[in-house]
């Protein structure tokens, strides 16, 4: 999949782009099917909500899960990516955010490039997000909420958060987003069925609020990281802030219905070395 020059220039002024519907229904399904299982392991890339069981996030399950391993290499994102930042990319981080009926919490005011430059020491925003919805998204289960053309303003001034949520995040001030929403950002929340796919910016700024709903809103998340601009610090555990940056390889345009081999390294446990933070840099 190539972005056309419309679609470039939109990019750069609004920091997102949205694809609805961009997977089939048969796309989807084994990705769904999947979920269960991997949220139910008792794995350490499962974190939970702080107030219930229901699992927050899950990292890396294209190490261990072939369904999401073949999707880590779909060329529908890498291609798209690619173009965008000019260069091979690797996968810096790997997660499906659960945001669950009644229980998921909301994710405070952020810039993913605020936590990869504080904690990662990624050296510059050549990095992109890439959601994709496994339920519809609708404006009760918590869509992600983005300010459109924030990520203009580069790395923001942030503030560690551990309270809030069970998963510490840096966060922006309340003043910060009033200011960046009233002048002329606004805010969007874009919408839409199992399949859709977000492409956007490691500096826009986003949130999502808890879910309420009786739906589940369960997304994928890749961040995928030029191979150039590799993170230099290996704080986080392994499989938070993956620390292998070899270029992706895509796999044809149909490997979410036909079963191609993907090697699956962590699919009998996480290795010890990948469970904690070191103190030796890249
Ligand atoms: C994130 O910003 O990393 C997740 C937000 C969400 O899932 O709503
Ligand atoms: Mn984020």
């Amino acid at each position: 999949m190539k972005l056309s020059q419309d679609q470039i220039e939109q990019f750069d002024r609004d920091g997102y782009l949205f694809f609805p519907a961009l997977f089939s229904p048969e796309e989807v399904a084994p990705l769904v099917e999947e979920v269960p299982r991997l949220y139910a392991q008792q794995r350490p890339e499962n974190i939970r909500e702080k107030d219930s069981d229901s699992v927050r996030t899950n990292f890396a399950a294209h190490m261990y899960s072939a369904p999401f391993a073949r999707l880590a290499r779909h060329p529908r994102m890498i291609e798209p990516v690619r173009q965008l930042l000019d260069d091979d990319v690797y996968m810096h981080q790997f997660k499906i955010n659960g945001k669950m009926a009644f229980d998921g919490d909301v994710w405070q005011w952020h810039q993913d490039y605020g936590t990869w430059l504080n904690d990662d020491q990624m050296p510059t925003p050549r990095a992109m997000n890439i959601a994709i919805f496994l339920d519809e998204v609708n404006e009760f289960n918590g869509p992600l909420i983005f300010i459109p053309g924030s990520h203009k303003m580069g790395a923001l001034e942030a503030g560690h958060d551990t309270r809030t949520t069970s998963y510490p995040l840096w966060t922006i001030s309340n003043d910060n987003i009033r200011h960046l929403v009233s002048h002329g950002g606004g805010l969007v929340a874009p919408k839409g069925p199992a399949g859709s796919l977000l492409m956007f910016h490691s500096c826009l700024v986003h949130a999502s609020t808890s879910n309420l709903s009786p739906w589940n809103r369960v997304s994928v998340y890749l961040s995928l990281c030029a191979v150039q601009n590799h993170i230099r610090r290996f704080k986080r555990p392994g499989y938070i802030a993956h620390r292998d940056f070899t270029p992706i390889t895509p796999l044809p345009d149909d490997c979410l219905v036909n079963p191609y081999p993907v090697d699956l390294p962590w699919k009998d446990g996480t290795p010890p070395a990948e469970q904690q933070g070191l103190q030796q840099a890249a």
